[in-house]
């Protein structure tokens, strides 16, 4: 236990705004700070934090506290461990009562998690450090690629040995819980090392605990993944997550610049070289998270791609994304077949950096000098063109850097500036008018659904006169209506994905794991055609049957067929929920992304339908007189709470770039 006189002198000392501003960038306003708040998405600040009170306050979300508060929440971590993190910051010794007993909220998984974390990543280093295979295989591999070995400490490098459960049975013997062990993914089901003969690169979150690890193989075979990742868990969400932005937050603020690269190795590269603000998103693909955690550093973003970037026009669009954040961005491309990594050790870091200087490219320039090269004279695709440059520029927000991109890509496009003012302003407008829309369909449909909500559980009379909109099957792209997008989509990654292997030991499919995520919810799907698919599916899962994606395909209702033949002809397509134009993911890493985009249209739903339940219990409460009726309608109301808190807890929403 830590003392009180401990607790105060950190309370005392800590000072809430010192605190923050390692984490959320902060300017003055008046006598306070005001950041933007890391606790829930907002473009315009309303996290403000008062020196002299000494207290933080979103006027957004509602959180606030004092720093002790504000560590706990922002690391997910328990108040002594929030206590012993401020206390190392400030170099206060903490007064420790009873150090031999573990106090009781550190047993909290959470933190047992980075322990255990920790112990691995220093087992990896041991074994690199000390083993004569670790030295002959992993130390002598990251030599040969130039890396120092100040740099090996400073990211953590290690070597996990090629015998299959040494790591297990050493963290075993130490007393490490096997079960957690499983679920960081550091052992296998059957009790082997997740990680044998791979170059080890841990992890860290922003305040630098490892929470999870990637090993590159040593092995050329195509066959073998080049990295392997720790599985997500509560301490990981690979979606929050920037590769080295615990190195690198510091410098990007200095800097007022992040540079984003694709590679751990180019980021570790870059570092070694004195380039110290460069991350990267560990994986393919950039998340809304991530563009906002990028942002409460610094509002400058320089993306370097390799030269043979064949993804680039994909990228471009997702790059729209990042400008609607109201974000710089520039492009740096590399010359053919270099990445930072090779790039850099080629030229010498002076040169490095001379040649991001020179060739970085604001993107709007960089989109509108590439299309220019692509489409040459013709008329027709230019037009097109100057309506793609002109939907870039309107994402930006900030009028005098919008009216400056129109007056430039005027001249590159040899167009007269007002017309390109003109059409951005009907973008702009069309824009706005959609959102509009949009918010007021979502009303209307939120009042036709508690209206039809009510009769939900027999308990309230539907209200007459209530219409419902009759379904056009055979035009399954007509007016979207209630949850038709969510529904649609389960049966999207079912048709296409279905018999995907989803678990290799259990030989479960994809769609067997799907059918055990909608099971409850069939019931409440409103599409019929739909509702016909996923229920046959289950029927078919129940009795055993192999599950095959034809067998829609060639179904003997020809609304099942066509519409299984529309979803599998065209897969991946923008779906605009939530007003945003998200693109579904399934690109670079398919394996992974088919379960996400099935369990997140499935959780989605859940979430819309419990919302609604929820909000008609809530008008039931709210019109009952009878106190025994009103105490049943909450219980009943905490269970459905129950039911979307752990819905949400389990949905992230997913914004990728691709890359
Ligand atoms: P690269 O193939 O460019 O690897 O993948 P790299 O980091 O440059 O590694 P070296 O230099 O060949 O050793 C870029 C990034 O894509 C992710 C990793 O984050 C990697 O750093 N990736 C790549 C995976 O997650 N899995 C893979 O199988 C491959
Ligand atoms: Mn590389």
């Amino acid at each position: 236990m830590i003392s009180q006189n401990s607790i105060e002198e950190v309370l005392g000392t800590a000072k809430v705004d010192e605190v923050i501003d390692e984490f959320v960038s902060l300017k003055q306003r008046g006598v306070n700070k005001i950041g933007l708040c890391p606790f829930h998405n907002e473009k315009t600040p309303s996290f403000t934090v008062s020196p002299a009170k000494n207290i933080y306050k979103c006027f957004g979300c509602g959180k606030g506290g004092n720093s002790v508060q504000f560590i706990m929440e922002h690391e997910s971590i328990s108040f002594p461990e929030a206590i012993r993190f401020l206390a190392k910051r400030y170099q206060i010794e903490l007064e420790e009562t009873n150090v031999e007993e573990i106090d009781p909220e550190e047993k909290l998984k959470k933190d047992s998690f980075y322990i255990i974390n920790d112990f691995a990543k220093a087992y990896f280093q041991k074994n690199m450090m000390e083993s004569q295979e670790g030295k002959s295989v992993g130390l002598s591999y990251f030599k040969e690629r130039g890396y120092r070995e100040a740099t090996m400490k400073k990211f953590g490098l290690g070597y996990s040995l090629k015998k299959g459960d040494h790591f297990t049975q050493t963290a075993v013997e130490a007393k490490y819980n096997i079960e957690s062990l499983r679920t960081l993914g550091l052992t296998s089901k059957s009790d082997f090392d997740f990680f044998r003969s791979r170059a080890m690169f841990p992890i860290h979150n922003l305040s630098g605990k490892v929470i999870a690890f990637a090993g590159r193989t040593f092995s050329t075979d195509k066959k073998t993944p080049k990295y392997i990742n720790s599985p997500e868990s509560e301490i990981y969400n690979k979606r929050k997550i920037l590769y080295a932005m615990y190195h690198a937050k510091g410098p990007i603020r200095k800097a007022q610049e992040c540079i984003l690269v694709e590679g751990y190795t180019d980021v570790i590269t870059l570092h070694q070289g004195g380039i110290e603000n460069v991350i990267a998103a560990s994986g393919t693909s950039l998340t809304i998270d991530q563009i906002r955690l990028i942002k409460r550093y610094t509002e400058n973003v320089k993306i370097l791609f390799d030269g043979d970037a064949a993804g680039i026009k994909a990228a471009m669009r997702g790059i729209d994304l990042i400008l609607e954040q109201d974000m710089n961005v520039q492009l740096v491309l590399l010359p053919d077949g270099e990445d930072p990594d090779s790039y850099l050790k080629k030229v010498g870091v002076d040169a490095f950096s001379t040649f991001l200087k020179d060739q970085a490219e604001d993107f709007i320039f960089f989109k509108t000098n590439r299309l220019i090269d692509e489409v040459g004279n013709d008329p027709i695709k230019k037009t097109r063109m100057i309506k793609d440059i002109v939907d870039s520029i309107s994402k930006v927000r900030d009028t005098l850097k919008r009216s400056l991109y129109i007056k430039e890509c005027a001249k590159l496009l040899d167009v007269d500036e007002q017309i390109l003012l003109g059409e951005s302003n009907k973008s702009i407008r069309a824009d706005i008018k959609q959102k509009r829309l949009k918010e007021e369909y979502a009303t209307r449909q939120q009042q036709r659904q508690q209206q039809r909500d009510s009769g939900f559980e027999g308990l309230v009379e539907p209200i007459p006169g209530d219409q419902e909109e009759q379904r056009d099957h055979s035009q399954p792209n007509k007016l979207v209506i209630n949850d038709d997008y969510q529904e649609r989509d389960i049966v999207r990654v079912l048709v296409n994905l279905g018999d995907k292997i989803y678990d290799e030991e259990q030989k479960t499919t994809v769609a067997e794991y799907m059918v055990i995520n909608y099971r409850e919810l069939i019931e409440m799907i409103d599409n019929q055609l739909y509702k016909s698919i996923l229920k046959e599916t289950i029927e078919q899962v129940d009795a055993g049957t192999e599950f095959k994606t034809s067998y829609f395909t060639n179904h003997s209702k020809e609304e099942v067929r066509m519409l299984a033949t529309d979803l599998q002809m065209d897969p991946y397509h923008y779906s605009d929920w939530d007003g945003k134009s998200l693109y579904l993911q399934t690109q670079k890493m398919p394996d992974e992304n088919f379960i996400k985009d099935g369990l997140n249209s499935i959780l989605r739903l859940k979430e819309r339908k419990f919302q609604r339940t929820l909000k008609k219990v809530d008008d039931m409460i709210l019109g009952e007189k009878d106190d025994t009726q009103i105490i049943n309608l909450l219980k009943t109301r905490e269970v459905i709470r129950k039911q979307l808190s752990e819905v949400r807890l389990q949905l992230g929403t997913v914004v990728p770039v691709s890359f």
